[in-house]
This record gives structure tokens, C-alpha cells and sequence, in this order.
């Protein structure tokens, strides 16, 4: 029997996971089946429980389960509870396993895909929330001078870098308003531009050949990467984010990691 997969969420109609699970197996020869599973607001736990009982290996996590996805898993990966969220849940030996790949997707779109290495560089994080924090231990790792932190309630943005005392020298917060100086990699992880709305940032903060990457995607270009791109950046979205944090995922799964490059041409062209 083929090995059960599902990307859990609410609403979960849009998920592109399915396709890009699907190209995955297709591609390493895996048997297996990925489904999108819509679990009611109120009974993700259960749902978890019965796709258990229904023998699937494993799950992704989506809006709005990823912090209740943290508190149901008996064991979290480090980057996990440094995120305080899971996408990757995965179910072996009677244990609930919660991962996040997220920001794993993150650095391996701007490393592998853009080809710009993050050794060294400056780095701007837009937001505090969810989204960012998952992004922040990953970018870390990859050895930055400077990441500064910039969110529209600034509280928000010390509490997140309060979490990560060790790499405190490294790590600063600011205001949209207070930002100076170029930066070489600028990631907006606020939700802003689901509203089509900008954080108020200068357009100083795009240093030269500056990479600008919006974790969101759409059809159209979002308001940030117009911005960036009107301002000297070159601009990603984050659709080479979702494929790599896929990639990552099946890697956990499957003991694989596919090659993503042909998935991402294909998925960018429809
Ligand atoms: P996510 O899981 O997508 O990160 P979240 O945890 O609700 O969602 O966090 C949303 C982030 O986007 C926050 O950093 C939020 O700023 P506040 O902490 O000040 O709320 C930010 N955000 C949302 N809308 C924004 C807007 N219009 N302009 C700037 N920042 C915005």
C-alpha cells in the first residue's frame, strides 16, 4: 500500500502542496499518496489522531494549526521549538515528531536557488510573527554579520530576539521608521502584503545589488517586490520558499531530498 501523506490547514482548497508532493514522488520513484486534509477550526488534535489511526506517515501544517501542531507533538527538532510552530509532522514509533522547514525553505531559495550566500552579509527581517520567527534560527546559522529585525510593534520584535540570547551580538531590532543603512538581503515575513499594503521602510535599506524576497505569492508581482524592485533590488517571492520547504519535508519523510529546479520552472510558467 502507498505511503499517506496530507497537508492539513483551514481553509486548504488553494494548497499547492499535493502537486508539488506529487512531482516529488514522481520524480524518486516513491510510492506514496498526498492529500489536502481540512480540519475543523476547532479539532485539529482529533483530526491528527485519526490520520494516525488511519496509518499515515506524516502531515504538513498549515494556517492556522502550526503553533497547536508545536503543542501536540511529543517531540519537537530544535528548530521547531525555536520557531514555537511545526509544518512537519511526522509519525513513527507511537511518538508525534514536529519539525519546521520553513525557514529551511527560506535559506535554501535565497543560497541555492538565487545563488546569493548569506555568510557575512546584512540581513533585514520584516515582521515578528509567526512567519519570521521560523526564519530566524535558520538565517542565523548561515552565519550573517547583522540581522536586524523590523516590525510594526516594536515589543514584539525584542521578544523575538530576547529568544535567542546566544546570538544576541548579531541580533538587533528597529522600527520601519528608525532603519539605516543598505542591507544586502531584505526578507519581508509580514503578512502586510496579503492586505496589498507595504511596510513603511526607506528605500535606503536595499543596498547595492540588494536580494529582496516576500515570502507571500500570488499571480502578480506583491507591493514589496514592486517597491524593491523600483529601488535597484532584485525581487523573489516566495514560491521558491514553499517548494523548498517541501523539499525539505520529503527529505524528513523519505530520507530523500528531490531536485526542485525543474518543479520551480514549471510551477513559475503556469
Ligand atoms: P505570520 O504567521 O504570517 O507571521 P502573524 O504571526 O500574525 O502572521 O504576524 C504578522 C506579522 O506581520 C507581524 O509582524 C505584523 O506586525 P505586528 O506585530 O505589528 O502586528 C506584521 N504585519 C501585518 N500587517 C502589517 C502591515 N500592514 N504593515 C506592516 N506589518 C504588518
Amino acid at each position: 500500500m502507498s505511503a499517506r501523506y496530507c497537508v492539513i490547514g483551514n481553509p486548504i482548497a488553494h494548497s499547492k502542496s499535493p502537486q508539488i508532493h506529487a512531482a516529488f514522488a514522481a520524480q524518486t520513484g516513491h510510492d506514496l499518496v498526498y492529500e489536502r486534509c481540512l480540519a475543523p477550526l476547532d479539532a485539529f488534535d482529533a483530526t491528527v489522531r485519526g490520520l494516525i489511526a488511519q496509518g499515515y506517515c506524516g502531515a504538513n501544517v498549515t494556517v492556522p494549526f502550526k503553533l497547536e501542531a508545536a503543542a501536540l507533538a511529543t517531540r519537537l527538532a530544535p528548530r521547531a521549538r525555536a520557531a514555537g510552530a511545526v509544518n512537519t509532522l511526522v509519525f513513527a514509533d507511537g511518538e508525534i515528531v514536529g519539525d519546521n522547514t520553513d525557514g529551511a525553505g527560506l535559506v535554501a531559495d535565497i543560497v541555492r536557488n538565487a545563488g546569493v550566500s548569506l555568510a557575512d552579509k546584512r540581513i533585514l527581517l520584516l515582521g515578528a510573527g509567526g512567519a519570521a520567527r521560523g526564519a530566524l534560527l535558520p538565517l542565523l546559522e548561515q552565519g550573517p554579520r547583522q540581522i536586524v529585525i523590523a516590525n510594526r510593534t516594536l515589543a514584539t520584535a525584542e521578544r523575538l530576539a530576547a529568544g535567542f540570547p546566544a546570538h544576541g551580538g548579531r541580533l538587533a531590532v528597529c522600527g520601519f521608521h528608525g532603519l539605516e543603512g543598505g542591507f544586502d538581503v531584505v526578507v519581508n515575513a509580514t503578512s502586510a502584503s496579503l492586505a496589498a499594503d507595504l511596510p513603511p521602510v526607506p528605500a535606503t535599506v536595499f543596498g547595492p545589488g540588494a536580494l529582496a524576497l516576500d515570502m507571500m505569492y500570488g499571480e502578480r508581482p506583491t507591493v514589496f517586490m514592486d517597491f524593491a524592485v523600483r529601488h535597484g533590488a532584485r525581487a523573489r517571492d516566495g514560491l521558491g520558499m514553499l517548494v523548498e520547504q517541501a523539499a525539505e519535508a520529503f527529505l524528513l519523510w523519505r530520507g530523500v531530498r528531490p531536485d526542485t529546479a525543474a518543479l520551480l520552472a514549471s510551477l513559475r510558467q503556469a
